[in-house]
């Protein structure tokens, strides 16, 4: 595996693969010395064209704990800005001995670009409404680490799904490990693409909600929406929100878990977000275990171990 470009082309034994290697490195995150060996001699890089706090920030973690020499490119900064093209960029990453390169960009596709042009491995932390795999992963895991196994959980996933590369992920990825998935979402948040997966659809809350053992909330994304889509935050609130009444319809152990960075009060209210069962701060932890595991296992075949 040169590089983690989506769940999509992952297949379920690669998936295990990569959850069984973040539990090794979620033991390591446990203890007082957070320092490992396994990225020393190994340069990272990352390359955002777009905003991130969680994913962005863990990715830097990781390859601190792991001993990496690492670059944080940022791309208002760089020479992008006086027009060097995506290509160019790479390839002066590669020159500088890069090896790994953990990319966000607006664009669907374009760290797939960006992999087939450079020596490098490159990680998808995010393209476009297409996908943003290490976010799916560490949601799995965390769903794991609580209920043990995917197969046969009830997931529920409400928002703006039509904009969300992280729902389009987590459905690939859950499906692929037997989770029965139900997207929730009003007409003109619902993607085309939903057609082509094994999720359920439906444009109620309260019957997505029914029974779920996981509920994941997810932003409306209005910054990529082009026309208004919904007729007022107010009334979304009412009709897709996760609120306490709503989550009455769940299984009494719901887990509540959102990407981040929430809005309260539109798709999730603060005081589920803040509630005992809600793994939001869990998932941000898990994220950096997460993506020790995926440099790891990217920068292992690349050694040959
Ligand atoms: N979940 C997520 O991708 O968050 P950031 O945009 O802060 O990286």
């Amino acid at each position: 595996m040169k590089d983690l470009l989506g769940l999509r082309e992952t297949d379920a034994e690669r998936i295990q693969s990569i959850l069984a290697t973040t539990a090794e490195m979620k033991k390591i995150l446990n203890q007082n010395v957070k320092k490992t060996n396994h990225l020393s001699n190994k340069s990272v890089a990352t390359l955002f064209y777009e905003n991130s706090t969680r994913t962005r920030t863990s990715f830097e973690i990781a390859a601190r704990f792991m001993g990496a020499v690492l670059s944080s490119i940022s791309v208002a900064q760089s020479s992008v800005q006086k027009g060097e093209t995506l290509i160019d960029t790479g390839k002066t990453l590669d020159a500088l001995c890069t090896d790994v390169v953990i990319m966000r960009h607006n664009v669907s596709g374009a760290p797939h670009f960006l992999a087939k042009n450079i020596k490098a491995s490159v990680i998808n932390g995010g393209d476009g409404m297409n996908e943003h795999p290490t976010q799916a992963l560490l949601d799995i895991f965390t769903i794991k680490e609580e209920k043990k196994e995917l197969k046969g959980l009830k997931v529920a996933i409400i928002g703006d799904v039509k904009h969300s590369r992280v729902a389009r992920s987590n459905i690939w990825g859950m499906t692929k490990l037997g989770a029965n998935v139900t997207v929730c979402a009003p007409h003109t948040l619902l993607p085309q693409y939903i057609e082509m997966t094994k999720a359920r659809v439906t444009t109620n809350a309260d019957k997505a909600v029914d029974g779920a053992d996981v509920v994941v909330a997810l932003r409306l994304q209005s910054e990529r929406m082009k026309a208004g889509l919904i007729p007022s935050l107010s009334e979304y609130n009412e009709l897709y929100g996760i609120n306490e009444k709503r989550l009455l319809r769940a299984e009494k152990n719901v887990m509540i878990m959102h990407p981040g960075p929430m809005n309260r009060g539109v798709e999730i209210n603060g005081d589920v977000a803040d509630a005992h069962n809600s793994f939001i701060e869990r998932q941000v932890t898990n994220g950096v275990a997460v993506r020790m595991a995926v440099l790891f296992l990217l920068t292992r075949s690349e050694r040959g171990d």
